[in-house]
């Protein structure tokens, strides 16, 4: 398997262990509400869904809560964030398929997936592999099918702007990766995909976003 060279200066500074606190506290204890916010994206009759990028789990564990008769797949790269979402799924009984995969060729058939979510990811993967996993992202799905991106977003109040440009200098790590892309045009690249747009909403001042659209 071919690992971006990107992902070895970012990510493997992640630590599965403590991953999931800092998520939550820099949500202020949210980060399961915003996830949730996403997951409800997903259509009632999905059967097959891969969660991109899983990390430790978190959107795979609360999809197959909300989905409990649905195929769930989540696929990463890091063994030590892998480890420890399966931990957490056998722990809470629920049956996951968690696999070490790159999300820009996860070598599964395209049109045979009912939707694909993806979170917090994007803005820590460079532009030309981010577009690769875009189109990774639409050629998995069957047509109509939704791709729900729950990312970064440049939150409007100035004040909140910088504290929040201070936390991305502490926890990213890529700053300027991820201060970029924070102009990112996502949806436009979206549409450049062919993917059809449906919606963009904003949370936590405008921080987070998730965007839904359609194969
Ligand atoms: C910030 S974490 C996000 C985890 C999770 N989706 C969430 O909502 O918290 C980003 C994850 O992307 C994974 N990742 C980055 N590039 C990848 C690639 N090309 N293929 C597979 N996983 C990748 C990293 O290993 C890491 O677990």
């Amino acid at each position: 398997m071919r690992i971006p060279k990107y992902y070895k200066e970012s990510f493997e500074m992640l630590v599965p262990k403590l991953y999931d606190f800092v998520v939550n506290i820099s949500f202020f204890g949210n980060a399961k509400k915003i996830r949730l916010k996403a997951i409800k994206q997903i259509p009632k009759n999905s059967k097959k869904i891969i969660d991109l990028a899983t990390g430790t789990g978190e959107l795979a564990i609360l999809t197959k809560k909300l989905f409990p008769k649905s195929n769930i797949i989540g696929i990463d790269l890091s063994n030590g964030m892998l480890e420890r979402a399966k931990k957490k799924a056998k722990n809470k009984k629920l049956n996951i398929s968690f696999l070490r995969r790159n999300i820009e060729d996860t070598k599964f058939p395209s049109n045979n997936v009912d939707a694909v979510i993806i979170g917090l990811a994007l803005h820590e993967i460079p532009e030309k592999p981010r577009i690769r996993v875009l189109k990774k992202a639409y050629k998995l799905l069957k047509k109509n099918k939704v791709f729900v991106i729950m990312d970064l977003n440049k939150p409007k109040n100035i004040i909140f702007r910088n504290i929040f440009k201070l936390y991305l200098r502490i926890f990213e790590p890529d700053y300027n990766r991820a201060n970029k892309f924070l102009d990112y045009d996502l949806e436009r690249e979206l549409k450049k995909i062919k993917f059809k747009y449906i919606r963009t909403s904003y949370h936590y001042l405008h921080s987070v976003k998730i965007i839904t659209c359609k194969k």
